[in-house]
């Protein structure tokens, strides 16, 4: 089966858009399924940064054709912003290189003023990116969203605001106490981000079927991770999409018997930005330690990413939530010099030992990990180009992970650029 998916198996920031850079080489076409301009996917090629928020990493790849299916939400302005800058950088040279579903929602300006209010007004705060994300995928569900089929229309665009405005301006001024948004304003801009938009829109759900019928390589790109699924995630502390392999089923319009294989993309350590449970976390100089080297400031918002061990409970769940069949372990340089390392292999709780993660946020904010120590290796990896060239305490880290999770290792990287990896196996070879 020619279709790969790679996803987050942690809290996202895994290094996905590396990963789907590199095996988007040999795809023909790539294909977002959940999420929107949350995201903040970092590919370095030839020393030069390109951060993508709404397009797919394989963007940078001139024979693929990217794909944003209709489980995406996306912000027009951010998108143009994002397309400008690939063009003034010589890429996306031809329109029909990106499509966007028209059944994929548009998250407006009121969802961004209800985000960031409905976060600074909680007590406990999710440390949401302020993107609009929640009250955008919100809309869709109480299906009062604006589609993109709908946003290319001017009449219903309008009839849209008209209708949906009020409710959105009521909670602003009367609850968040918020100036509110003027319809005018907010068409005007909406329609103008949909004329440029327009001659990317498409029915995608055929693109990526026909795609498949055709036998062609298709690569589905996660975003965020497991750990944000809005179901199997730490709630509340997750995201509002589902960003779990079966998304990519309700994201891109395919049948689960169209998923070949899933390959889970983790860090040799852990992360994750915003708040919630995280029970391997070290907030010490060890951490501080893993976030210099790591630079471990989120893409999208800049804020410092919580540093902590490889938690291989949290892994084991990752593992069975998705059907991981394969691993991509990311920045394995990180943990350069450290005398020893640790991975969680389970939890205490009120005494108990879990081999489980707990369902409860609550309860899983009061697990203690249980670790199994490993010895660290001197010097850096981040020369190895070949599983050879790794310290022995590197390949028996890497092996501990394999045997701990019946899973194979297919690809390791050593750092950010695109050549700093160990290919064991190129999926679409
Ligand atoms: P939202 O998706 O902006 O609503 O944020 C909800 C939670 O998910 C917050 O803790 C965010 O920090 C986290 N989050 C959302 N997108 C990402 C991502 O791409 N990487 C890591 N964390 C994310």
């Amino acid at each position: 089966m020619p279709s790969v998916v790679i996803l987050g198996a942690q809290w996202g920031d895994e290094g996905k858009g590396m990963v789907i850079d590199i095996y988007a080489e040999k795809a023909d076409v790539i294909v977002r399924y959940q999420g929107g301009n949350n995201a903040g996917h970092t590919v370095v090629v030839g020393g030069e940064k390109t951060i993508l928020h709404h397009i797919p990493s394989g963007i940078l790849h001139a024979h693929a054709q990217c794909v944003i299916g209709n489980g995406v939400v996306l912000d027009p302005a951010v998108l143009l912003g994002e397309i400008d800058r690939l063009k003034a950088k010589g890429l996306l040279t031809n329109d029909r290189q990106l499509l966007i579903s028209d059944r994929a929602h548009v998250i407006c300006p009121h969802h961004v003023a209800l985000d960031k209010a409905a976060e600074a007004k909680k007590d406990t705060k999710l440390g949401t990116t302020g993107r609009g994300i929640g009250p955008a995928y919100r809309d869709k569900a109480a299906r009062s969203g604006l589609r993109f089929g709908e946003f290319l229309q001017p009449e219903a665009l309008r009839a849209h605001l008209a209708r949906e405005l009020p409710e959105a301006n009521f909670m602003l001024e009367k609850y968040y106490n918020q100036a509110p948004l003027q319809l005018e304003e907010i068409y005007e801009t909406l329609r103008g981000s949909a004329d440029r938009l327009r001659v990317h829109v498409e029915c995608t759900y055929r693109v990526v079927n026909d795609a498949l019928q055709a036998g062609k390589k298709v690569l589905f790109e996660g975003a965020q991770g497991t750990m944000l699924d809005v179901d199997h995630g730490t709630y509340p502390f997750v995201t509002s999409s589902n960003t779990i392999a079966g998304a990519v089923c309700t994201g891109a319009g395919i049948g689960p018997n169209q998923i070949g294989r899933i390959m889970g993309v983790v860090k040799a350590y852990t992360t994750r930005v915003g708040a919630g449970p995280f029970p391997t976390e070290l907030d010490d100089e060890l951490g501080q330690r893993l976030r210099d080297r790591g630079g471990e400031y989120g893409s999208t918002t800049g804020r410092p990413r919580r540093c902590g061990w490889l938690d291989l409970t949290q892994m084991k769940y990752a593992t069975e939530v998705n059907g991981l069949t394969d691993l991509v372990l990311t920045k394995l340089d990180v943990l350069d010099g450290l005398s020893s390392l640790r991975v969680g292999v389970g939890y205490e709780l009120d005494g108990r030992r879990l081999n489980v993660m707990p369902s409860l946020a609550a309860d899983y904010f009061r697990c203690r990990p249980i670790y199994h120590e490993l010895s660290g290796w001197p010097g850096s990896v981040s020369g190895c180009r070949q599983w050879d060239d790794l310290p022995d305490e590197a390949n028996e880290y890497i092996r501990f992970i394999e045997h701990y999770l019946h899973l194979p290792v297919k690809l390791i990287s050593v750092g950010p650029g695109r050549e700093e990896t160990i290919v064991l196996e190129q999926p679409f070879a």
